[in-house]
């Protein structure tokens, strides 16, 4: 019997795929198809600052409109009717998706400045969340904004969801930090039970016949897993907190190099939408062949087991690799 067991934010779970925040659990028949396909662990989509702080002021100021009322102070702001769930729907779809199925379902908060919409923190629990991702998607364009500004703002704003709530707490992060180790570091020392990497960005196209800046949603493939796997590598034995990894997960092999590189849970979108929900189990499936082929008995005993943490000194690793991978190149 192959022990694919993990770990995460104090929940046992019997393997380390989980679906990542998306559309993926919106409806409760597609997070029972989840849970049927064998998901260990669901996270809702994200319910954003911006939609509570503007829930909060029209409730304070007694308005009923607030998608009209608040144009000028928040004119880029999306309708509300631009959001799958309002502040109360989501706490009542978790409410529904908890009754719906036995696995784990953990809410998602996107917000990244301390403030009034924390209070959702202890909303999600009391709905029944049995935990939190908190995603502190951020694009800091004002220049006079300082790193240390974003950092102190992001691990205060952990720190009082932290405290409003005492289901345990995953921060997704991006990866573009100064110095990123020392941030995670700050995160685990905030109190942050699980580090989630990493959140992908919004990369505007330009149309340049239009005039126009295009959005579009790529999805991943399994190249985006490396820059997810070096920094788990780097992270690994150096946080208390779990390590989760998003971004580039399609493949039995992505979930047995990101194990490798430290994660305890591998979280799946892309693979998801485009192939639907069984995909989860035939990677199930393959992983299990995988490891019975390469004679492993269990995923902890890999776990890890290509961390950094133990190289001496891993800036100078890291610049050697750099050096040898650039020279290696021959024409
Ligand atoms: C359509 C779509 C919607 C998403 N919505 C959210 C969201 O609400 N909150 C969030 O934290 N991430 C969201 N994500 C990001 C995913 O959770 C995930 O981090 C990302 O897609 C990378 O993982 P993947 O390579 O498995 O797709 C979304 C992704 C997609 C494709």
């Amino acid at each position: 019997m192959m022990d694919l067991s993990t770990k995460y934010l104090g929940m046992v779970l019997p393997h380390p795929l989980i679906v990542g925040a998306s559309p993926l659990s919106d409806d409760l028949d597609s997070i029972k198809r989840l849970e049927d396909a064998g998901a260990a662990a669901i996270v809702m989509r994200s319910l954003f600052e911006e939609q509570i702080t503007r829930e909060q002021l029209s409730e304070y100021l007694n308005l009923d409109c607030p998608g009209e009322s608040f144009a000028e102070a928040t004119s880029y702001f999306p309708s509300p009717n631009a959001f799958a769930l309002g502040p109360v729907q989501y706490l009542e779809h978790v409410r529904q998706a908890k009754e719906a199925v036995r696995i784990p379902v953990i809410a998602s908060l996107n917000g990244s400045t301390p403030g009034g919409w924390i209070d959702y923190a202890r909303l999600m629990a009391q709905a029944g969340a049995d935990a939190l991702e908190l995603n502190l998607y951020r694009i800091a364009t004002d220049p006079h904004t300082t790193s240390g500004d974003i950092e102190r703002q992001a691990i205060e704003t952990v720190r009082e969801v932290k405290q409003s709530v005492t289901i345990p707490v995953a921060v997704k992060l991006s990866p573009f930090y100064a110095a990123f180790a020392h941030v995670a570091r700050e995160f685990d020392r905030a109190g942050a039970d699980g580090l989630v990497l990493f959140n992908r960005f919004y990369q505007p196209d330009i149309d340049p016949e239009e005039l126009a800046a295009t959005r579009t949603l790529h999805l991943s493939d399994s190249t985006e897993l490396r820059l997810r796997l070096h920094w788990l590598a780097i992270l690994s034995g150096r946080v208390r907190a779990a390590l989760a990894v998003t971004g580039g997960v399609h493949t039995a092999v992505d979930i047995v190099k990101a194990t490798m590189a430290g994660a305890h849970v591998t979280q799946m979108v892309s693979a998801l939408l485009m192939h639907g929900p069984d995909h989860l189990r035939t990677v199930l499936t393959d992983l299990v062949v995988w490891l019975q082929e390469h004679e492993w008995s269990s995923l902890s005993e890999m776990r890890g087991n290509m961390s950094l943490s133990k190289v001496p000194d891993a800036d100078a690793y890291e610049r050697a690799n750099y050096m040898l991978m650039l020279q290696g190149w021959r024409t």
